[in-house]
């Protein structure tokens, strides 16, 4: 059957992965409340097209950090892609390279830096999870600069793993022929079998609980690359990252693995917008899964979004092509969306192309 939509991977991966790699992309933390509002809050928000407008072309290009790409669209880091396909991250650095946008890769990435950078140019940035030995974080972030990673997207919402129950029960753990390339020789670069998650194991054993805003001072301090703060969800922690001097940030739940019944991260990115003020671009990720879900998040005030899961459900079902596939439909969706709502680029989607739900309560009650 023809897959016409990014979401229609899902079912397909569900078929072709082990039921414990599945389930550990799939899954959110505890009830997956936030899990299903990532989804649902996308669908409360509507559009006001404008019409008679010449929309015979359309540009849909744009620039992060410095850096033009095709699209607002990129790649979030999701950890272990070699789970999905035997070539993994390179995979996906191809597709995002051909599709002329940005891959993150995480620091969990069962492909080292280099092999990514090996496989031609593109413009990547670097996740980062800070881990207790600075030694290694030292190291890993000069070897990520080294192969030409641009930016670090530093993960802020992850002292302790959020409690995922599938796997708990599936006794989660990286199967053995895999390794985390990133310390490859390094014993951190193997997760051991517990008797629940290995991954929750291995993060309490192994990253900084101790983290605050002072050590994103420190990270300024060792490296030249901008940073982009990852899971701000409100105007406290944005007002914060702007004081440390952040490159960026990014609104994030991580794809609601976290801290469940957090709001979904469409409903906090007008909150983060405003209180960023337009001094540093602010992005999104989390229930990305069709054009209208970009052009929303951009009415809102988003400079690009990232994408997750639709990567590893992709790359899972088709490597390469499945991960440039998906990219091309979003982009095709988003460029649809933006003719019929009457936008030419990104600089003409406005606030006022939509409606949220604050917005028809707001109106009925001045009706009043
Ligand atoms: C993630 N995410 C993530 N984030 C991060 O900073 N480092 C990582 O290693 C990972 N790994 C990871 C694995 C899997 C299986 C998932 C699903 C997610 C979170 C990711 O970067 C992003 O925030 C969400 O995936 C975005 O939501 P969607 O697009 O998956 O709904």
């Amino acid at each position: 059957m023809e897959i016409t939509n990014i979401s229609e991977y899902e079912a397909i991966a569900k078929k072709k992965l082990p039921k414990m790699i599945f389930d550990y992309y799939a899954s959110g933390a505890e009830d997956q409340w936030t899990l299903q509002e990532n989804r649902n809050a996308f669908s409360r928000i509507l559009f006001r097209q404008r019409i008679l407008i010449d929309v015979s072309k359309i540009d849909i290009s744009t620039t992060v950090l410095g850096f033009k790409i095709s699209m607002p669209i990129m790649i979030a880091p999701t950890a272990m892609q070699k789970m999905a396909h035997p070539d993994g991250e390179c995979a996906t650095a191809r597709a995002a390279s051909s599709s002329g946008t940005i891959m993150t890769l995480s620091s969990w990435a069962t492909s080292s830096v280099d092999e990514v950078a090996s496989t031609g140019p593109g413009i990547r940035f670097f996740q980062l999870y800070v881990y207790k030995d600075r030694k290694v974080v030292e190291q890993l972030v000069r070897r990520a600069e080294r192969a030409g990673f641009k930016a670090i997207v530093l993960t802020a919402d992850t002292p302790q793993l959020g409690r995922r129950e599938s796997d708990i029960k599936n006794r989660f753990n990286l199967p053995s022929h895999l390794t985390l390339k990133n310390f490859e020789g390094l014993e951190i670069s193997k997760m051991y079998e517990t008797n629940d998650s290995g991954l929750a194991s291995y993060v309490s054993s192994q990253i900084d609980r101790t983290l605050s805003w002072k050590d994103v001072k420190w990270l300024q301090s060792i490296t030249s690359m901008p940073i982009l703060v990852k899971g701000v969800m409100n105007a406290e922690d944005t007002l914060l990252a702007i004081e440390t001097g952040v490159a960026g940030i990014i609104v994030s739940n991580h794809g609601a693995r976290q801290l469940d019944y957090i709001p979904a991260t469409i409903s906090c990115l007008e909150e983060v917008v405003k209180a960023a003020q337009g001094r540093v671009p602010v992005f999104l990720d989390g229930g990305v899964r069709r054009g209208t879900d970009v052009f929303k998040a951009l009415a809102l005030g988003a400079a690009g979004i990232f994408i997750g899961r639709p990567v590893l459900y992709s790359l899972a079902v088709d490597g390469e092509a499945g991960v440039r596939n998906v990219l091309k439909m979003l982009r095709d969706e988003f460029e649809l969306t933006m003719t019929l709502a009457g936008c030419v680029s990104l600089k003409t989607i406005t606030r006022n192309h939509i409606i949220t739900e604050e917005d028809m309560i707001r109106n009925s009650m001045s009706r009043l």
